[in-house]
């Protein structure tokens, strides 16, 4: 499987760097060509010779030795993966902060290619803010950070924080080699679930959304490589490990939320079912039952899918959602030119099984130069991958 796969074995100051001595066999009798750099205190664990007579290869520590200039910049550009096994508290909060003050942090900032680390450390330092800050920056950022074990710790205190075996991070690197790849380096942001926008501090105005067509899309998309940012409103979905999970209430706080790196995402998709109009006006305490009708004043909320179709860049890939009840090909197609969007997928509430809750969903995508393409009645999980096909084949 690892045939011809080339992998940086990073080796970081933790107890656990023994068990990379193995994990590099593991790579090795796979086929996969392995170099290894180490930083000066992971030196102090397992002397460099070890991992240079294994590798037949030098070991890179330094910037420079024997005054050769080590390239950082090629090593990252080598690697089909750069695996970081173990990964110490430092090194993750290093990295989270990109500060470039040894080899490794050099070759982390200048790689191209994907990055998976294997965090070792204490249980307190691992379930420190600090810590769990860093590991959500770092997923934020496209690493696919693996998981913690529990049992005996260095400080012969029992918890959660041991690297995990060799054999099950060997397991994650022949998973990640054998996904499909199609959205590998790709950023993607989906929206999903309702939001909901209060009326005072008991009441509030929503709608029946549950998020499972929106967090189907996105699990599709990391199932395939995607760097995915989720932003969703209430909901009880579960969301698959490894997504940038941003939670919201209101219509307002999901367009900051989405704009606030709209630029970054090559794909933008747009699930959610954001209220269209949220109360002019918030009371701050419950409204009395004092008069048989009461009148609420709404006010428009700003469109999120609108404004990132006038904010498109060229290259960029926008698709938005049309629930309709009537008239759904003629409103799909006027949202469609409307919000300058690439596609548009409609569901109409017409359609038995479609639309909101059900673990199914029957779509018509509409794009540009008046292309149409009809589903019939799906899971969401597997019209997900549909979307996902289609946005492949968009040139
Ligand atoms: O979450 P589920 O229970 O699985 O249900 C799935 C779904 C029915 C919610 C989903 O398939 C869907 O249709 N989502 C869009 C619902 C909606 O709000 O449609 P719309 O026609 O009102 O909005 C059009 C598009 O503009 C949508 O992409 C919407 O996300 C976006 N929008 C709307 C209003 C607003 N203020 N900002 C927006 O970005």
């Amino acid at each position: 499987m690892l045939k011809a796969k080339k992998i940086l074995l990073c080796v970081t100051g933790s107890i656990a760097a023994y068990k990379a001595v193995y994990l590099l066999r593991l790579l090795q009798r796979d086929g996969a060509s392995v170099r290894i750099v180490m930083t000066k205190e992971a030196t102090n664990f397992v002397s460099s010779l070890t991992f240079s007579t294994l590798s037949k290869e030098r070991v890179l520590i330094d910037f420079t030795e024997n005054d050769n200039w080590e390239n950082h910049a090629l090593l990252g550009r080598w690697a089909d993966l750069i695996l970081i096994a173990p990964a110490s508290c430092n090194t993750i909060a290093l990295m989270a902060h990109g500060i470039c003050n040894n080899l490794l942090q050099a070759v982390y900032l200048s790689a191209t290619c994907p990055v998976m680390l294997a965090p070792a450390m204490d249980e307190d330092m691992w379930k420190h803010p600090a810590t769990q800050r860093n590991i959500q920056q770092l997923i934020h950022d496209g690493i696919k950070v693996l998981d913690v074990a529990e049992g005996e710790l260095a400080s012969g205190l029992f918890g959660k924080g041991r690297m995990i075996e060799p054999e099950e991070v060997f397991k994650e690197v022949i998973h990640f080699f054998s996904k499909k790849e199609r959205f590998v380096g790709k950023k993607i942001l989906v929206t999903a679930g309702p939001t909901v926008e209060p009326i005072d501090p008991v009441r509030f105005i929503s709608n029946h959304s549950s998020g499972k067509m929106g967090v189907a899309i996105a699990d599709a998309f990391v199932a395939e490589g995607g760097v995915v940012t989720l932003v969703h409103g209430p909901m009880t979905e579960k969301v698959e490990k490894g997504i940038n999970e941003v939670s919201v209430q209101t219509a307002q706080e999901m367009y900051s939320s989405c704009l606030k790196e709209l630029s970054t995402f090559d794909i933008i998709v747009m699930a959610a079912a954001v209220a269209d109009y949220s109360p002019a006006e918030k009371s701050n305490e419950k409204i009395k039952k004092t008069q048989d009708f009461l009148r609420i004043d709404l006010k428009k909320t700003p469109d999120i899918l609108a404004e990132a179709g006038k904010r498109k860049k060229e290259n960029q890939i926008l698709i938005g959602f049309a629930l309709e009840t009537e008239n759904g090909v003629e409103n799909a197609l006027k949202k469609l030119d409307k919000k300058n969007a690439d596609f548009i997928i409609l569901n109409s509430l017409r359609d038995q099984g479609a639309g909101f809750g059900k673990d199914t969903n029957k779509i018509s995508i509409f794009g540009k130069k008046g292309f149409r393409k009809d589903f019939p009645l799906k899971s969401k999980r597997e019209l997900a991958y549909d979307i996902l096909n289609l946005i492949s084949q968009h040139p």
